[in-house]
């Protein structure tokens, strides 16, 4: 196990350059699974969780190559339909396969991928719209077991926004017979970019960009070369890291469209920033002020952002006010801040930070994805060295974190957890 040592209040100068999506390229990886053949992804970001789904798929029978962020799949022969509990475990989005093995060998059996540290994240919305769309599902032993006689067009009104749920149920339509109507879709870039990857290789969908898709089935879809959006996450990270060290540094190669709401927020706090089509340099920052915001669903402020504004926050006087409102435990990175000296409350879903706090390093625990980053972010600003532990929360979305912050001139090192 590795950690991050951090010595911070240092500035950050020039720029950084924005990884492939990796909750883009997830379901893209799964799609591949939908025709034989040789599916060719660019811009695959080099990280434990693209890693953990190309074990899902090798196991499938999938084989692959993967080389300077290149993927080639060759899914011509699938040689079994089970995805075992010990991949399922370490990442949800491997439920990502339950669409496109029904939808091509009739039969999935994906292990229950469990709780995890943001919340419980049941997958009833995939399971529900799979059975509307002709899918028998009964669930055994911790195992989702599918099964059909052939995927049917049908209607599905889903009652709450998701993204994982949209994508698997446009995979399995995609193949199915007839007409499929998805309402209350999610429209997050990472659905728009499975819907373009899926007409790339020959699928009939309408509704791009509306929450409204009609997808008319087809018998066979063909490999395709495709190359992977900027990670928004990614991008709008470096950009707090900018912002909460006080640096007038430009993060390049992003889609500034895929932001707009962390954009919007900045400016009201008081960030001024100097925007293009896929770069943004961080111009002026003073006398900022606190805000209220609430996480939701695309275009709205996205929850794997809320972490990462908190440090931020915790500078600026005031109170400041984060309404999570998609996952309900979202807050393990919270008392790790406070050691490190801020002022935060939670109140049900509400984190209520008081502001003007001067953070002091000392030893943290990232305990997921995001929140591992916030604290890093935290890092960056602390007095003295702060060391974050079980960093590999932050290796299952981050490429290369440690060399990019470098670059940029912070004192960021990767060392042996027990050195
Ligand atoms: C994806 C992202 C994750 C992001 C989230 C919301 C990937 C790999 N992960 O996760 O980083 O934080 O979107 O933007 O792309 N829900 C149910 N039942 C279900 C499915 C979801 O109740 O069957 C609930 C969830 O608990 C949550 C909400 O719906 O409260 C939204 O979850 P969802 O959009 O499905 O998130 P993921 O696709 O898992």
């Amino acid at each position: 196990m590795y950690k991050y040592l951090i010595n911070g209040q240092k500035e950050l100068k020039g720029e950084v350059l924005i990884s492939g999506s990796k909750n883009a390229a997830l379901p893209l990886l799964a799609a591949s699974l939908l025709t034989s053949g040789k599916t060719m992804l660019r811009n695959v970001p080099e990280l434990k969780d693209i890693k953990t789904m190309l074990e899902v798929l090798k196991f499938l029978g999938v084989k692959y190559l993967f080389e300077k962020n290149n993927l080639e799949l060759d899914t011509t022969k699938l040689t079994t339909h089970k995805a075992p509990y010990d991949l399922v475990k370490t990442m949800r989005a491997s439920i990502y396969v339950l669409g496109p093995l029904l939808a091509r060998l009739g039969k999935a059996m994906v292990s229950l991928p469990g709780g995890c540290a943001i919340g419980p994240r049941p997958v009833n919305l995939h399971i529900d719209a799979m059975e509307k769309l002709g899918a028998t599902i009964k669930i055994e032993d911790g195992f989702i077991h599918a099964t059909t006689k052939g995927l049917k067009g049908t209607e599905i009104t889903f009652p709450k926004i998701s993204v994982g749920a949209t994508a698997n149920i446009l995979m399995g339509a995609v193949l199915a017979k007839g007409t499929t109507v998805i309402k209350n879709a999610a429209l997050e870039p990472e659905v728009e970019e499975l819907i373009n990857f899926l007409i790339k290789m020959g699928a009939r969908i309408e509704g791009k960009n509306t929450d409204t898709l009609t997808i008319q089935g087809i018998q066979k879809l063909k490999p395709v070369q495709y190359t992977v959006i900027p990670d928004r996450i990614e991008s709008g990270t470096y950009l707090m890291a900018g912002v909460i060290s006080e640096s007038p540094i430009t993060i390049k190669n992003m889609n500034v469209d895929h932001i707009r709401s962390l954009i919007r927020i900045l400016e009201e706090i008081g960030v001024q920033l100097e925007v293009s089509n896929n770069s943004v340099k961080i111009k002026k920052i003073s006398n900022l002020k606190g805000v209220y915001l609430k996480t939701l669903p695309y275009p709205g402020f996205p929850t794997d952002l809320h972490p990462l504004l908190t440090p931020l926050l915790t500078k600026i006087k005031g109170i400041s006010v984060i309404n999570e409102t998609i996952f309900e435990n979202r807050f393990a990175y919270i008392p790790e801040l406070i050691r490190m000296g801020a002022e935060i409350e939670i109140d049900d879903h509400m984190v209520i930070i008081k502001g003007g706090s001067r953070l002091n390093g000392t030893k943290v625990m990232a305990s997921d994805l995001r929140g591992g980053a916030a604290l890093v972010l935290a890092g960056l600003i602390a007095k003295n060295e702060t060391i974050v532990d079980r960093i590999y929360h932050i290796d299952r979305g981050y490429e290369n974190m440690e060399d990019k912050l470098q670059k940029l001139g912070a004192d960021i090192k990767r060392i042996k957890s027990d050195q």
